[in-house]
This record gives structure tokens, C-alpha cells and sequence, in this order.
């Protein structure tokens, strides 16, 4: 069984959580991104290729945030809601500015490309979406859009940049994934592991 985690923190939640069922240490030891142990093989993917991994059969099982799967719409079953990971995708922008209410076509930078989109769309509102790939809060500080599509969990860095949360779009959280075949052909191991995590870890 081949499952892809997501480098960081999640990874280690869930290393933590097959520790506590199989009782053994599951470890990426330096700089390995394979961990081969108790008849499973951990990937250690960047938290956007994990899907990737999963829809082509790369690895049976993955965890990702339901925020990702959304965006990339990845052809995966989804399996269970892990709890990890809480946050939400939202609209920001500058404290107490809501002046792009009023334009007819609002800027948003996002590296949630489609789902800044679809919101906007569905609200019927004309949208430029400016793709960026990361510290996307600096992006209406300098003017380069009216708002931002993107991940807040505390808040912190919203509040440090002088901006606030507008619109919860959704909220996300870590889902464990896994490709349609793999689970058709590994279902009986898949729902047992399903079983050992909803035994051993509340979400
Ligand atoms: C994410 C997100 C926000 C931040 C939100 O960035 O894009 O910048 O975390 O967290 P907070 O609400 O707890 O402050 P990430 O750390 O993934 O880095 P990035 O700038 O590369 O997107």
C-alpha cells in the first residue's frame, strides 16, 4: 500500500497517527522521500502534487486539503475527513476598504485560481483572477489587486499586513483520498485503515 503525504506538518500528523495503530515508529529519515515500513510505502510529496499522485496510481491512498482537491477538481475518491489542517479559504483585503464591492470587474489575486473564479462567477460578478504563487496578502498592499482569494488560519498574516477577511468562501480541512482502482482492488486494507484512524484519532 502506497500512501502520499503531504511534506510538513500533516505528514507528521499522520506518520503520528499509523504510529499509534501499528505501533512502530514511521519516520522520513533526512532527506529520503520514500519510507518503507510495516508492508506500507510513505511518499513525501509537496502538499499540490499529492492528488497528482493519487489520480494516476503513483500511490494507492493520499492525504490533501479539501481546498486543493477542490481547485485541481482531482478525479479521486475522497474518503474521510482527517480533522487536520483546519482552515478556510476566503476573500480578503485592506481594513475597512470594501470599495471593490462597488467596481464592475474586481481583481483578485489567488493561488486558488478556479475556486476565486467560480465564487465570483457565481455571484455573477466580473472577475480578473492575477495567479500567484505565494505571499499573495502583499498583492492589494501595493495596488496590484482589490482583493485576495486565499488560505486563513489564525488569521495572523491578514491581520499583520493590515488587511480582514471579507467572505468565507469554504472551509477545508486534511482528507484522506484514494484512487478509484486502487480502491476497488485494495478495498478490504483501505477500509480497515479507515477503520484503525476513526479508532485511534477524533477528528
Ligand atoms: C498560507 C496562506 C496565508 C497563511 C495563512 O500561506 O497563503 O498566507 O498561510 O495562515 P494564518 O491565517 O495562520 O496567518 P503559506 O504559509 O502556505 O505560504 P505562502 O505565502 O507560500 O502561500
Amino acid at each position: 500500500m502506497t500512501i502520499a503525504l503531504p511534506k510538513g506538518r500533516i505528514a507528521e500528523d499522520v506518520l503520528a497517527i499509523f504510529k499509534k495503530i501499528f505501533d512502530e515508529d514511521f519516520e522520513f529519515e533526512n532527506r529520503k522521500l520514500i519510507l518503507k515500513k510495516a508492508g506500507f510505502t510513505f511518499l513525501n510529496v509537496r502538499n499540490w502534487d499529492v492528488a497528482t499522485y493519487v489520480q494516476k496510481q503513483a500511490a494507492d491512498i493520499g492525504v490533501v486539503g479539501y481546498d486543493v482537491i477542490t481547485e485541481l477538481n482531482s478525479d479521486v475518491l475522497e474518503l474521510m475527513d482527517l480533522g487536520l489542517g483546519k482552515c478556510r479559504v476566503s476573500v480578503a483585503g485592506i481594513k475597512g476598504d470594501e470599495s471593490y464591492k462597488n467596481k464592475t470587474q474586481i481583481k483578485v489575486a489567488s493561488k486558488l485560481q478556479n475556486i476565486a473564479k467560480n465564487y465570483f462567477n457565481k455571484k455573477g460578478i466580473p472577475v480578473e483572477v492575477i495567479k500567484l504563487n505565494g505571499s499573495i496578502e502583499l498583492a492589494p498592499l501595493v495596488g496590484l489587486s482589490d482583493v485576495i482569494v486565499d488560505i486563513v488560519e489564525t488569521g495572523n498574516t491578514l491581520k499583520e499586513n493590515g488587511l480582514e477577511e471579507k467572505e468565507v468562501i469554504m472551509h477545508s480541512s486534511a482528507r484522506l483520498i484514494a484512487n478509484k482502482n486502487s480502491f476497488s482492488v485494495k478495498k478490504k486494507q483501505i477500509l480497515e485503515i479507515i477503520e484503525k484512524i476513526g479508532q485511534v484519532h477524533g477528528t
